[in-house]
């Protein structure tokens, strides 16, 4: 569009008294107006002035105004091409309006149909370039909003690899330093029986620390999902009754009151045993450790429908989760248990385990109000069960 925002137009045709006589009208009509004598010329200008709308004629020697239509719509979609025919091609007219041509007048050009012919190629045109533009904004907004989400994840592997390393670099020196120490006692020669005390102590150490090197890898593996889960239908009384088994040393220890909801005839859910069970555990462990002073650990189960669901809750009456840690919980490492008491994968292999299941996992808390964690899996098929 040139500097005085109207529309420039391009008249194509190669009988020159019709192209000025029509050019004339359109510049009284209130447009810019370009001409050409042939269809050669005509996409010459077309690229050179970027019109809004061609107006041409069919037969011209050379390049004729259909194949003018193809190349003017192949250089810039956006520029509405009006064609002029002779009367009676009709099959013309039907072969342009093919070509994505947005009009067609016979010859002799009546101005008035001419004049109309052009404010509907300038709507049209306004409107799709509207479109375009809309459609660019948005596949930019799209584009920004996958470069932020790729930036996050590229942030939080980052900070997970910090952590990672963070993490292990403490046990694993304590390791070596520890190995260091009995290999230079050795070396010394026999070792004393006051030596061989002190070993064992520094192996125990040396056990401890390699068995959280190993949790927190193998936390990372189920939170990075990269171990292969085997699918099935998972009866949810009995993944509770299991989980519940493997706690009860725990939960006995600290005296917590255990009530239990889980009404018979739940339909199975679709997922791992195992992997599913490690998240329940996870979810009493983390109840227990709320609750130093004893409480009331609840677990329930509610089938859902519409889609059919399962919903798996784990209820603690301790400290709760204050409204700051909220929304870290379920990061890789987040504690708040001190002196090496919790390595913070536990909430992260949940989070990912139940993923991978295409479930959910929400929690309700305030401080000092106790958890409540639902874990929402989806019943497995009734063809699977
Ligand atoms: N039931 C709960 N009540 C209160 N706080 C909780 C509860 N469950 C989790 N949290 C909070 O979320 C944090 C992260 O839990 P998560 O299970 O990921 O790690 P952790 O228990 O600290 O360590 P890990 O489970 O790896 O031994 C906990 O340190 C605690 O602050
Ligand atoms: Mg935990």
């Amino acid at each position: 569009m040139g500097d005085d925002n109207r529309l420039t137009i391009l008249v194509v045709d190669d009988e020159s008294d019709i192209r000025d006589v029509t050019a004339l009208a359109i510049a009284d009509a209130g447009y810019r107006v370009e001409t050409a004598a042939d269809g050669r010329q005509g996409l010459d200008r077309c690229c050179a002035l970027r019109p809004q709308i061609v107006v041409t004629d069919v037969r011209m020697p050379g390049l004729d105004g259909i194949t003018l239509l193809e190349r003017v719509k192949a250089f810039d979609p956006l520029i509405e091409v009006i064609v002029m025919t002779a009367f009676g091609e009709m099959e013309t007219a039907i072969r342009a309006l093919q070509r994505d041509a947005s009009d067609f007048i016979t010859k002799p050009v009546n101005h008035d149909a001419l004049l109309m012919a052009l404010q509907r190629a300038a709507q049209r045109h306004i409107t799709r370039r509207q479109l375009a533009e809309y459609t660019a904004q948005l596949e930019h907004t799209v584009e920004d909003q996958a470069r932020i989400l790729h930036q996050d994840k590229m942030m939080s592997l980052g900070r997970l690899a910090a952590s990672v390393v963070h993490e292990i670099n403490n046990p694993l020196s304590g390791i070596l330093n520890y190995c260091r120490l009995m290999l230079k006692i050795l070396g010394r020669g026999e070792a004393a029986a006051e030596d061989l005390r002190r070993f064992e102590r520094y192996l125990k150490l040396v056990e401890s620390e390699t068995d959280r090197c190993s949790r927190i890898v193998s936390g990372l593996l189920a939170f990075s999902r990269k171990t292969a889960p085997s699918f099935g239908p998972v009866d949810v009384a009995a993944l509770l009754e299991k989980s519940l088994s493997l706690s009860r040393h725990k939960l006995d220890l600290t005296g917590i009151e255990l009530v239990q909801h889980v009404p018979g005839g739940l339909p199975p859910v679709s997922g791992d045993f195992n992997q599913l069970q490690q998240c329940i555990i996870n979810l009493i462990f983390n109840a227990i450790d709320a609750m130093p002073d004893g409480g009331r650990l609840t677990i329930g189960a509610e089938a859902l429908s519409d889609p059919a669901r399962v919903r798996i809750t784990v209820a603690d009456t301790g400290e709760g989760i204050s409204a700051e840690d909220r929304p870290r919980i379920f990061e890789p490492f987040f504690t708040t248990k001190q002196d090496g008491h919790g390595t913070g994968l536990g909430l992260s292999t949940v989070y990912g385990i139940v993923q991978h299941h295409n479930g959910s996992v929400d929690v309700a808390s305030s401080s000092g109000q106790g958890a409540t964690f639902c874990l929402t899996l989806p019943a497995a098929d009734p063809g699977d069960r």
